[in-house]
């Protein structure tokens, strides 16, 4: 029994896509300023932080994970005094705030690329990357035959004949974190934004920094395109990468030491089992991996016991806890995912999304929201090509459209585009185009409708937070039907959730706390998921 309450265990994070969110100047780019002016409304919902995506200066490749300048705000954003602004404001309302970290690799245009692409092959510039001479007569054939996870080879010729490895865009040079500069560098940053109040990092692409020491050729070359995750095991998960974790961990613990704030780190970890996804998570490493096996898995019975329990043995025997999420700015949204066939708004795709969200908020652990997702908002999948803007689009020519649809501004009310959005003219445009039936998700609709997605995940955060234990200890499965799956909980709580597509006995009896649609005693409907209170 741990002695302290530690806040990130279950803490409910909500994941903010600052250019998405609220745009208090105008130009159709959410921004800081929008990012504090929403924060009642993220109090109102009841999480306990935000994650703000990244809002460094940057040239936008790839939406801010290509880092310029890792102490600054983009214009684009703001600046460090409306950041300033935001910590305090987040800090009154007892709302944490992590940033977004991208150790990995930066932006072509950031001052010690630029050094290293005017320095000498062999120069102390070069090595806080990974440059290297090409194979072939003229060296006209890259170093190795690794391909990039957003499409094309991972690495590009420079003036000198050199190459320079990067494992997603050209723009975005991945470092090399066998130099000590690097570290120290990555040091310094942590607590430039520690100093400024933050509560902790989300920290993009975790399982990567190291590469394999002597980035031999790889056997299947372009798994991580094809798969796009992060299989090739030469260029990801390496042992190495374990050290820094350590490090980054006795930095936000030397924070705690002086001001008693527990700082948290948690991870993009992207590794092919749990097992080693257990070792990001070890007492001295990170607090936290996003656990994306749940987010990965069909609507499928079968499929989402398999992962929790796997998550269940293997991450919660650690002393950390399961990091849950079914949405991010990277992948396609529940309803339309879970939709058959995936339609916008499909009914089908909302209900079983809806359970879905019961679902995780019952099981022990921490959970991640990603914006939009308490509004029910469905996947925009009919952007025109001209619109797009997500670097896989361009580097897989064209055939690849994946990220744009989940990341279009959020509707917050009025009858159209740009649907308060943006404070500036009606012509002021979002920097991706609404569609007309965002008018429904509107947030100020989404609140006066207690039928509405929002009040669905208020009520459960509530529900939540008034059961101090739900986010610790485990869970014990009950027999139920084919399609079903049933479980009980600390304090009490049941939580079923019907896959099928008829409805089943209820495995309590008695009204539910909370349902994911309506839920008659005795009764649990097809794609539907509810709450009780039982002494099982
Ligand atoms: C993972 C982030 O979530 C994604 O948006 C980004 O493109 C890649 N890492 C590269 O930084």
């Amino acid at each position: 029994m741990l002695s302290k309450h530690h806040w990130w265990r279950d803490a409910v994070i909500y994941q903010v896509y600052v250019r998405s969110f609220l745009d208090s100047t105008g130009d159709g780019i959410g921004d800081l300023a929008g990012v504090r002016a929403g924060l009642p409304y993220l109090k109102k919902l009841g999480v306990d932080g935000i994650w703000l995506s990244p809002f460094y200066p940057s040239p936008q490749h790839d939406h801010g994970y290509d880092v310029a300048d890792y102490c600054d705000v983009d214009p684009l954003f703001g600046d460090l005094a409306e950041f300033d602004l935001l910590v305090a404001a987040a800090r009154r309302l007892g709302i944490k705030v992590l940033l977004d970290i991208v150790p990995n690799h930066c932006s072509s245009e950031h001052p010690w690329f630029r050094e290293a692409l005017e320095s000498a092959p062999g120069s102390t510039a070069r090595a806080r990357f990974h440059f290297a001479d090409g194979r072939g007569p003229d060296g006209g054939e890259p170093p190795n035959n690794w391909h990039a996870m957003f499409g094309g080879p991972a690495w590009s010729r420079v003036g000198d004949g050199q190459w320079y490895l990067h494992m997603f865009t050209p723009e975005q040079p991945d470092w090399n974190w066998r130099d000590p500069e690097v570290t120290a560098e990555f040091d310094r940053v942590l607590r430039f934004w520690l100093d400024r109040g933050v509560d902790g990092f989300r920290i993009d692409v975790a399982a990567g920094l190291y590469k394999h020491p002597e980035l031999p050729d790889s056997d299947d070359p372009e798994a991580d395109a094809r798969t796009r995750d992060s299989v090739n095991p030469l260029a990801w998960n390496q042992p190495e990468v374990h050290e820094v974790w350590r490090r980054w961990r006795s930095l936000c613990e030397e924070y705690t030491a002086r001001d008693g704030r527990e700082r948290l780190l948690v991870g993009e970890v992207s590794v092919p089992t749990a097992r080693e996804h257990a070792l990001y998570v070890r007492p001295d490493e990170l607090h936290q991996a996003f656990f994306f096996d749940l987010l990965g898995a069909p609507w499928d019975a079968d499929a989402f016991r398999k992962v929790i329990s796997e998550a269940m043995q293997d991450i919660a025997g650690t002393g950390s806890t399961v990091t849950w999420v079914l949405n991010n700015h990277d992948q396609v949204r529940t309803v339309t995912r879970y939709g058959e066939p995936a339609t916008e708004g499909s009914g089908l795709g909302a209900a079983r999304a809806r359970a879905a969200a019961l679902l995780m908020l019952a099981l022990p652990g921490a959970a991640y929201i990603y914006q939009g997702e308490e509004l029910g908002l469905p996947e925009v999948v009919d952007l025109p090509d001209d619109v797009l803007t997500d670097p896989i689009f361009r580097r897989t020519g064209s055939r690849a459209r994946i990220r744009d649809g989940c990341r279009v501004p959020l509707p917050w009310s009025g009858q159209a585009s740009p649907f308060g959005f943006t404070s500036g003219a009606e012509s002021a445009k979002p920097w991706l185009p609404q569609p007309e039936y965002f008018a429904e998700y509107a947030t100020d609709r989404a609140l006066a409708d207690t039928r509405s997605f929002w009040h669905l995940y208020r009520d459960g955060l509530q529900l939540r937070s008034s059961l101090p234990q739900l986010g610790e200890g485990t869970l014990q499965w009950l027999d139920t039907p084919p399609g079903v799956l049933a479980f009980s909980r600390g304090d009490g709580l049941v939580c079923a959730v019907n896959f099928g597509t008829a409805p089943t006995p209820a495995p309590v009896s008695g009204t539910p706390l909370l349902s994911s649609g309506p839920c008659p005693a005795g009764v649990l409907p097809a794609a539907t998921a509810a709450w009780w209170l039982s002494d099982l």
